[in-house]
């Protein structure tokens, strides 16, 4: 079986750090062997999460949209950067949006998150490297039940991170970039044979 994975960035700023740590776990899943999809949030913007305007107009396309991908993926992998030691409102946003669908639009039941697997990695342009950020979104996916699995790729000083080819400088994020994409294959396999989901 060879696992259907979604790599998404918290961050649409060009030339962003979490976008380059997506395109190295991007590739390192392809080599690897799983189905991988790179998707943008800025393919699919929302309003900022406002209960009125839910009730009013109901839950927007995109938070639908997104609720599909995530539920038709056996895992995905979220790349965040940090804001104020926390997860930066465009991906909570996001996620938030997305934990109000329960229904598809013809009516049959869309949980995209309980018993997903999902990996995380973060990054900065300092030398925390998005820890508290990672941090805090591991307890968010938790709460909505996703399964996170534990290896982690925290990737500090994102200006000198990367060399021209967008690879890892040190050879110690390429070795935990590994073992992430390897933890997420083979949970993503197991998972997908469970029938409890
Ligand atoms: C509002 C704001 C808050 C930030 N707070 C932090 C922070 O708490 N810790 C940190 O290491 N970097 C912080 N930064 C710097 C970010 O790490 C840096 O801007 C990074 O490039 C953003 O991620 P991106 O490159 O993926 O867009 C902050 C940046 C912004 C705009």
């Amino acid at each position: 079986m060879i696992p259907k994975i979604l790599v998404f960035a918290g961050s649409i700023r060009t030339g962003a750090y979490s976008g380059k740590v997506a395109d190295c776990a991007q590739k390192e899943l392809a080599v690897q062997g799983a189905d991988v999809t790179r998707i943008s949030l800025a393919d699919y913007p929302l309003p900022i999460m406002d209960e009125d305007l839910e009730e009013e107009k109901g839950i927007p396309d995109n938070a639908l949209k997104l609720a599909r991908l995530f539920a038709a993926y056996d895992a995905l992998l979220i790349c965040t950067p940090e804001y104020n030691g926390s997860i930066p409102p465009l991906l909570k946003n996001t996620i938030d949006w997305v934990s109000r669908v329960t229904r598809d639009a013809n009516g049959a039941p869309l949980h995209p998150y309980p018993g997903k697997i999902v990996g995380i990695c973060s990054s900065s342009s300092g030398h925390f490297a998005g820890i508290r950020s990672a941090n805090h979104l591991r307890a968010v996916l938790s709460h909505i039940q996703m399964e996170v699995v534990a290896p982690q790729v925290s990737v500090p000083n994102g200006d000198t991170a990367f060399d021209e080819d967008g690879a890892f400088v040190d050879e110690r994020l390429r070795k935990a970039m590994r073992r992430l994409c390897a933890t997420l294959i083979e949970y993503a396999a197991l998972l997908s044979k469970r029938t409890d989901r």
